[in-house]
Order: structure tokens, then sequence, then C-alpha cells
């Protein structure tokens, strides 16, 4: 069975996207797993990066399944797909991204129209699960992209996911959606007695190296603090993620940081880093 993570935060903006992909290529290329990435975003910000912004908008031009087809298969009109045709999730959603080495990491790409969704969410909440269920066995680690709104997205991660990576910015406000995620969490597992879902960490992510400022450090040690306190017992990662122009290039290039053009090796072993304090906490 795969191991499942999703990649939450309330707020927006903090690096789910960037992390979600960057683990996904590590997993892949580094530790030699078969992986899944989910775009669970109608952004579709890990789409157009896995995919490239025109290799995801060919995929969408030939008729290519997403994640909002998975969500609408059983709605009569087939909103996503154009038609109400039945759809068989397991062979057309995957998008099989094939690099010059057979590294391969497969996407189940996301499109604008998984918001509509969101406007008549009736009974579609477990339907990724079920989707899930049906692939997870050719895997070693899924991984959910979340957007960053409390929805039926949200709770369509929790039926699938086992832990849930928190990326933050040392930043003002960084822990002010702390109870708002505790909130969703708790009562998620509240209608759900049976699931289990863990928190496996915060990490700190696009952290100025060097120069922190004091503010960062009130925030940092806020966060820290909070993330302590006994109503959440989170688990703060030793290691950051700090601030690279380097993963601005690797989303736009579709790449592990570790082949990113001009990364500099120190932001390459600093990645590897987290990730050897991360991959243990999600028994991979
Ligand atoms: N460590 C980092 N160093 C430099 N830039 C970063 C880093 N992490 C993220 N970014 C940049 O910050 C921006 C936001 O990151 P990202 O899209 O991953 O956040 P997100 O949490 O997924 O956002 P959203 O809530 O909108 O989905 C992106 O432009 C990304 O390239
Ligand atoms: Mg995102």
């Amino acid at each position: 069975m795969a191991v499942c993570v999703s990649l939450i935060n309330m707020k927006g903006g903090v690096g789910k996207t960037t992390l979600a992909s960057q683990i996904a290529w590590h997993a892949v290329m580094q530790m030699d797993k078969k992986v899944l990435l989910i775009d669970l975003d109608p952004q579709a910000n890990a789409s157009q990066s896995v995919m490239s912004p025109e290799g995801w908008l060919n995929y969408l031009d030939k008729g290519g399944l997403t994640v909002a087809d998975v969500f609408e298969q059983f709605t009569p009109t087939g909103v996503a797909s154009g038609s109400p045709k039945k759809l068989d999730p397991l062979k057309a959603i995957h998008k099989r991204v094939d690099y010059k080495d057979g590294s391969l990491l497969h996407i189940v790409p996301s499109r604008l129209e998984l918001s509509w969704t969101l406007r008549n969410p009736t009974g579609k909440e477990t339907l990724l699960a079920r989707f899930v269920a049906k692939v997870e066995q050719n895997y070693d680690l899924i991984i959910i992209d979340c957007s960053p709104t409390d929805s039926i997205l949200t709770d369509a991660a929790y039926h699938c996911t086992r832990h849930i990576l928190v990326p933050i910015r040392a930043e003002f406000l960084a822990s002010i959606g702390f109870p708002l995620l505790n909130r969703s969490v708790q009562a998620f597992k509240m209608r759900h007695e049976d699931k289990v879902i863990e928190i496996c960490g915060l990490v700190f992510n696009d952290f100025v190296r060097g120069n922190e400022k004091r503010e960062h450090k009130l925030a940092r040690q806020d966060v820290k603090d909070k993330a302590a306190a006994k109503e959440y017992g989170w688990y703060v990662f030793d290691n950051d993620i700090p601030h690279s122009d380097s993963y601005f290039r690797a989303a736009r290039d579709g790449m592990p940081i570790s082949r990113t053009k001009g990364a500099h090796h120190k932001v390459k072993d600093e990645f590897a880093t987290f990730a050897e304090e991360f991959f243990p906490r999600i028994g991979l």
C-alpha cells in the first residue's frame, strides 16, 4: 500500500506546490520510488510545473482527463470532460512524465474547472479516495498538493491521506492558521473515527538565509511555541528549506532541485537534508 501525504496550509503561497513537486521528484530520483502526484488545486500550479505550461495546455486541448473528472465522473452533464460519458479514471487520468534517464513521475493533473466541484459538492468527497484505492498498489508514495482553502477538496484529501505536511513561512501571522487547520482535521476525525491522520510536521520554507531579521526570529519562535502547545503537539522540522531563486527555476523547468541548472550545491544539499528528516517520518 502506498504512503499518502498531503501538503496543507490554509495560508496561500507558503510553498505547498513547490515542496509537493520537489518531494515527489526526490522520491523518484534519489530513492527510486514509484510516485503519484495528485494536483488537487484548481490553480493547477503543480500540473503546470511538472508538465510545463504548454504541455499542460496541450494535454487539456487533447481532452486529457484531470482530477476534475474524478470528482465529476458521475455528474450527468459531465462538466469537466464536456460530455456525459462514463470515465475510466484508472486508465484516463495518469499522465506519465518520462525523462531521458528513465525516471518517471506520474501525475493526476488539475484544471480550473475543478472549482466547479465546490459549487455542487454533495456526495463527492470520497471519490478521490475511491480512485486512490484503485491505483495505490502501483505506487510507493502518493503526494497530494492541496489548495489554500478549506473545502470539500480538503476533505477529499483527508479521506486519502495518512500524513499532512505543513509548509510555513517564518513571517508575521505564520501561526494564525493553526486553529483553522486543527479544527479542520479534528472535525474530520470526529466524523470519521476510523481514520488515522497525522500532521507529520511543519517545515519552514523560503527562509531567508544568514541575515535573519528580528521579526523572522520572533515569528519562528512563535510558530515553535504554538506548535508545541498541548492542543497541537505538532512536530517542527529541524531542517528548513531556505530561500533560493533556484526553486522558481526548478518550477519553471519542471525539474527536481538536484538537477536544476545553476542551483547551488548548498541549496541541493539543504533539500536533501530536509528529505532525510522527512521521509522516515512518513515511514519511507
Ligand atoms: N524555498 C523557496 N525559495 C524561493 N522561492 C520559493 C520557495 N518556495 C516557494 N517559492 C516561491 O514562492 C511562490 C509560492 O510558492 P508555492 O506556489 O509553492 O506556494 P503554495 O503554498 O503552493 O501557494 P498556493 O497557496 O497559492 O497554492 C512560488 O513563486 C514559488 O516559486
Ligand atoms: Mg499551490
